[in-house]
């Protein structure tokens, strides 16, 4: 009895594990109810009566030291597993998420179409590697037209010809014309391109929004009432505008719009270099001759259009004083406009 205990105690002491199955096992072995340690406690009624007393202590040991071992190994396996398993933990400190943010062209961009949709414009987009057909002839500019040299332009060679990257949005326009019948309503919203220097006030490619109106009766002063609505939406209630003659060959009368600089309140700053005002946008009655390159009758239609710059006017809004900043990738810039949007 003395060295079977003996050998069991030897038993413990060897014992590892590899796996907490192994650690059950073992203990089930044991001190299970029909372990090894159970069946002993059975044969000692039959120890002699002067061993009784060191064979129990035998025993105690046994159990003791088995219990023992197999807290130690659990413990062990336990701290394993918080170490190389993941688990929740619901009170633990959240880590922060990475928001990211619009960028501030797409919120003036959403800003000016959800205002002129308030009035009926629809949403038209186009190519931007354009035919010369929609980005100057049809818009009144012939091939010897000086007015081609106001638009630096970026020309592609492709099978179909020479094309170009457009220089504005009114090639869309164009496309408009000759796909649908008036009454038209449309801002065509996109990327322009033009061979420009890189500068704080210049840039080769830029965005804008153009509109159309064609309908019959319409004059210059649903023109300058359109616009002043934007205006008023754009830059709150209090806004003056002001239009200026201008020249476009695609519009007859042509005009350029000012608008109150927000700023310093018409007061006078370096921003609207103390004029009190800010050039935002070109517009004009579309000429009799593009209507019918477009495919429109001039003697029963007549129309407005108007073209801005949404750098610009994403300018005014956040005053912004440098047009690099919008294409530069700058989180440092880009995250200001989180609380924006
Ligand atoms: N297309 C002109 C530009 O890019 C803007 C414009 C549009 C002017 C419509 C008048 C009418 O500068």
């Amino acid at each position: 009895m003395k060295n079977k205990i003996k050998a069991l105690l030897n038993e413990v002491d060897d014992f590892s594990a590899e796996t907490k199955e192994q650690i059950e096992e073992f203990r089930i072995n044991l001190l299970g109810s029909k372990g090894k340690l159970k069946s002993l406690f059975a044969d000692f009624k039959n120890v002699p009566n002067d061993q009784k007393k060191e064979v129990g202590q035998l025993m105690n040991t046994l159990k003791e030291k088995a219990q023992h071992k197999i807290d130690e190994l659990t413990i062990k396996f336990s701290n394993n597993e918080t170490s190389t398993t993941d688990y929740l933990d619901l009170s633990r400190t959240a880590t922060p998420i990475k928001l990211g943010s619009r960028h501030p062209i797409t919120i003036v961009r959403n800003e000016i179409t959800e205002i002129f949709s308030r009035i009926g414009f629809t949403v038209s987009e186009g190519p931007e590697v354009e035919d010369d057909w929609h980005n100057f002839s049809a818009l009144n500019f012939p091939p010897e037209h000086p007015a081609r040299d106001m638009q630096d332009t970026f020309f592609v060679e492709s099978e179909a010809g020479e094309m170009a990257l457009r220089t504005h949005t009114s090639s869309v326009q164009v496309r408009m014309m000759e796909n649908n019948k008036p009454p038209i309503r449309t801002i065509s919203p996109g990327r322009v391109y033009r061979n420009e220097a890189i500068s704080a006030r210049a840039h080769c490619f830029f965005h804008q929004v153009e509109g159309l109106y064609i309908a019959e009766n319409v004059s210059f002063a649903d023109l300058k009432q359109t616009l002043l609505y934007f205006a008023k939406e754009m830059f709150g209630e209090e806004t003056k505008i002001r239009l200026r003659p201008s020249y476009f060959p695609f519009t007859e009368p042509s005009a350029e719009m000012d608008v109150s600089c927000s700023v310093c309140n018409s007061k006078g700053c370096t921003i609207c270099k103390y004029t009190g005002f800010l050039e935002i946008l070109g517009c004009g009655m579309v000429d009799p001759n593009v209507l019918g390159n477009c495919g429109i009758d001039p003697k029963k239609y007549s129309g407005f259009a108007f073209g801005m710059g949404v750098e610009r006017i994403a300018m005014l809004k956040f005053k912004v004083n440098d047009l690099r900043l919008y294409s530069e990738g700058d989180v440092r810039f880009l995250d200001q406009f989180k609380a924006a949007f």
